[in-house]
């Protein structure tokens, strides 16, 4: 069984935390630092599990790296080679899908298997690929092995995505910005990291209009220059971390990161008794008294609710009065968790893509296992609010994408620990 964590819940949480950079900006950015021929200094990088598996990637395309503190320096290497993922680090997370337009404009050839990355449902390529061979590229299966070539580097297209993906938007941006004239992107994901990833390329020299909007429009440079940046904060871990004071109780100031970056999730918690104080760069998240249930909630593409803020929100709303229901319009298993939940005593039902509560008085300690990076999170949350232990598995999956979850709520007054089935407790000391 291994690791789990040990969570004693029923205490108030009360502090200031810094809010790290975004995980779902900071892979795309490693990925398409290989864009340019110069060097990225990117700063604030948290040295997640994901982070390390992409620099596996980025180091096998010949790129060099170093750590200096949180700032990562990147070097893209010159020599050419085939473009060979690493099948491990690339099935070991979704993220890996972002080297496929780097390494295609820098190698002419990219190999990769499917990538990997949390069991929410089918997680299909397709507009990926499609739009990569709309711009000249070649896509062929060698077996398990996905061979893109273009050997004559890739065109500009005028292309509408059959669905607003955040990965395949990211992809087609980053095959823009190299490709031969101009390219139109209608229907894209308008996430905060696209943005990021947007005015990071511009940064190294790339012409983008419309990251944000519906429409993104691109015109090719036959070169980038590298550049200093610092990405946006991780909206998903303020989430988080608001959702576990909306569980415990207390008061906590997120510093580093603006209200604009979560707005319905904040809007949430508030109609669920939650007291939010909005500042420019910092929210004060605080709950003292009974929260209530809030009604039925659909998850969309940004700006609307997070697909990835639902689980630790439902967390959050499982001893609330009265009834709350999440329902997930971008993945069929986003809620995986619920199993872990109705095991500490929460009325929380699964129903197709959505979770049912129906709010309890007490939840109670459990061992339970996450099985996903979010649905892992959620797990904590709901259990600062029994006042019991719990013994949560799955550390592995939270540890993808939260630098250090278990000690930020440490310092934040909760009792958490990093414990081995095969040793006595180990004190909190991730990273
Ligand atoms: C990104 O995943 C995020 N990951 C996810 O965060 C997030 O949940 C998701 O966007 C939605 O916001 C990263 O940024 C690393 P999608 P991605 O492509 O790009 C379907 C986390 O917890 N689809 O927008 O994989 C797909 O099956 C992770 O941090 C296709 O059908 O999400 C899904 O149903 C989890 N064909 C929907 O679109 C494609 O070619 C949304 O997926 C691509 C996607």
């Amino acid at each position: 069984m291994g690791e789990y964590l040990r969570v004693w819940g029923g205490r108030p949480l009360f502090g200031r935390v810094r809010i790290p950079a975004a995980k779902n900006s900071v892979l795309p950015l490693l990925a398409a630092s290989m864009l340019s021929d110069g060097e990225t200094i990117l700063t604030e990088v948290p040295d997640l599990a994901d982070v390390r598996q992409s620099l596996a990637i980025f180091k096998a395309l010949q790129g060099s790296y170093q750590w200096q503190g949180n700032r990562l320096k990147l070097k893209p290497g010159s020599e050419m080679n085939a473009g060979v993922l690493p099948a491990d680090a690339a099935r070991a997370m979704r993220s890996s899908v972002f080297y496929l337009a780097p390494a295609l404009h820098r190698f002419g050839r990219v190999q990769t298997p499917m990538p990997g990355g949390c069991k929410l449902g089918p997680r299909p390529i397709d507009i990926h690929l499609e739009g990569l061979s709309q711009m000249g590229a070649k896509v062929e299966w060698q077996g398990e092995e996905l061979v893109v070539t273009a050997p004559r580097g890739l065109h500009g297209m005028d292309y509408a995505l059959r669905l607003p993906s955040v990965g395949a938007t990211e992809t087609l941006l980053m095959a823009a910005v190299r490709a031969k004239g101009e390219t139109i992107l209608r229907g894209v994901a308008r996430e905060p990291e696209i943005v990021d990833l947007a005015n990071y390329l511009i940064q190294c020299g790339a012409v983008i209009e419309g990251a944000g909007s519906p429409v993104i429009r691109v015109r090719g440079q036959k070169q980038l220059h590298g550049a200093e940046y610092t990405p946006i904060p991780d909206r998903i871990t303020a989430a988080t971390l608001a959702a576990a004071v909306a569980s415990a109780c207390g008061h906590v100031t997120l510093e580093h990161c603006s209200p604009e970056l979560l707005v319905p999730e904040l809007l949430v918690l508030e109609q669920a008794g939650c007291g939010i104080q909005r500042k420019e760069d910092s929210i004060l998240v605080e709950r003292s008294r009974p929260l209530k249930g809030v009604g039925r909630i659909y998850t969309g593409v940004y700006p609307g609710f997070s697909t990835d803020a639902a689980p630790v929100i439902a967390a959050a709303l499982l001893t609330a009065n009265g009834r709350s229901a999440i329902e997930d319009t971008v993945f069929e298993n986003r809620f995986a968790c619920a199993r872990g939940f109705t095991e500490m005593g929460a009325n929380a039902v699964r129903a197709g893509r959505a979770v049912e509560i129906q709010g309890v008085r007490n939840l109670v300690g459990a061992t339970t296992q996450g099985t996903d990076l979010r649905g892992g999170a959620a797990l904590v949350v709901a259990a600062l609010a029994a006042k019991e232990q719990s013994n949560i598995y799955g550390v592995e999956h939270i540890r993808r994408g939260y630098k250090d979850l278990p000690s930020t709520l440490q310092t934040l007054g909760a009792n958490i620990k990093l414990c081995n089935d095969e040793q006595t407790e180990l004190e909190v000391t991730e990273g």
